[in-house]
């Protein structure tokens, strides 16, 4: 869905594609295979760039798809070079956000697009809940707001081309589709350190309590209404700035 929502954008072919925030490089394969570009795949850690390395050399596109170290505040680029930014499922942790985007308009070229994909918090997500998840997490709590990221798209001078609002569409598609493994695995595992809170805590430290916890959490609160995932099609002024 989200390859759909930057294909449908493209005014020419997409042949230069940055997935920043690449983690394992899931993304930057699928991306480099569905537009046959190249794709230059950047993250804060050695860990997940040697990752993404491996799974890129393991699907034989060495050629295509190369991973680096960089942050989203210094992208490794130059100004103009890059017709898709793809940023998925990170910006939550990136702080201050502004110059983030500000340096994401500056590598892609004029009238290139940048999918966001992010959870936000929804409606139904209590204060305290949201602090626990974001402390847990490392999650700047002013990106939890789709407003705050919203404004700063739009102060980068990204024109919001598309906006969907996933809820939990994707979370019901998978049950419908019979895939209930991770949803079920997810609330037995609240439920067991719930019920096991204080040994754990003592055996193993509140933080990784915490951390495995909110990641246990995150999917059952997007099928209530407490998170909500977003994806935003954002697009750079037609004229370089
Ligand atoms: C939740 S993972 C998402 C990975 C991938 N985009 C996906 O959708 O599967 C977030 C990734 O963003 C990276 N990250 C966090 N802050 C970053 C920053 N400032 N610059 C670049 N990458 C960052 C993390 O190291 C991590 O690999």
């Amino acid at each position: 869905m989200l390859h759909d929502l930057a294909a449908g954008h493209a005014a020419g072919p997409i042949e230069s594609i940055l997935d920043v925030g690449c983690g394992k490089g899931r993304w930057s394969i699928a991306l480099a295979q569905r537009f046959t570009a190249r794709v230059l795949a950047v993250d804060l850690t050695q860990e997940r760039v040697a990752a993404t390395a491996h799974a890129v050399r393991e699907a034989g596109l060495e050629g295509r798809v190369a991973a680096c170290r960089g942050s989203i505040h210094h992208l490794p680029m130059t100004t103009a070079s890059v017709d898709l930014v793809w940023c998925r499922d990170m910006l939550n942790h990136v702080s201050p956000l502004e110059p983030a985007i500000t340096e994401c308009a500056r590598v892609l070229r004029p009238g290139g697009a940048m999918i966001v994909f992010q959870t936000f918090a929804g409606d139904l997500l209590e204060p305290l809940e949201a602090a626990r998840l974001c402390s847990a997490l490392v999650i700047d709590p002013d990106n939890m707001s789709v407003d705050h990221a919203e404004n700063v798209f739009l102060s980068a001078g990204f024109a919001i081309a598309r906006k969907d609002v996933i809820r939990s569409e994707w979370r019901e598609h998978e049950i419908e589709a019979g895939d209930t493994d991770q949803i079920l695995r997810d609330l037995l595992t609240v439920a067991r350190l719930e019920r096991e809170r204080d040994d754990l805590v003592d055996r193993y430290g509140a933080a990784l309590y915490e951390l495995l916890r909110a990641g246990a959490i995150w999917r059952p609160y997007q099928m209530l209404g407490k998170l909500l995932p977003i994806a935003y099609l954002l697009v750079a002024p037609a004229i370089d700035p």
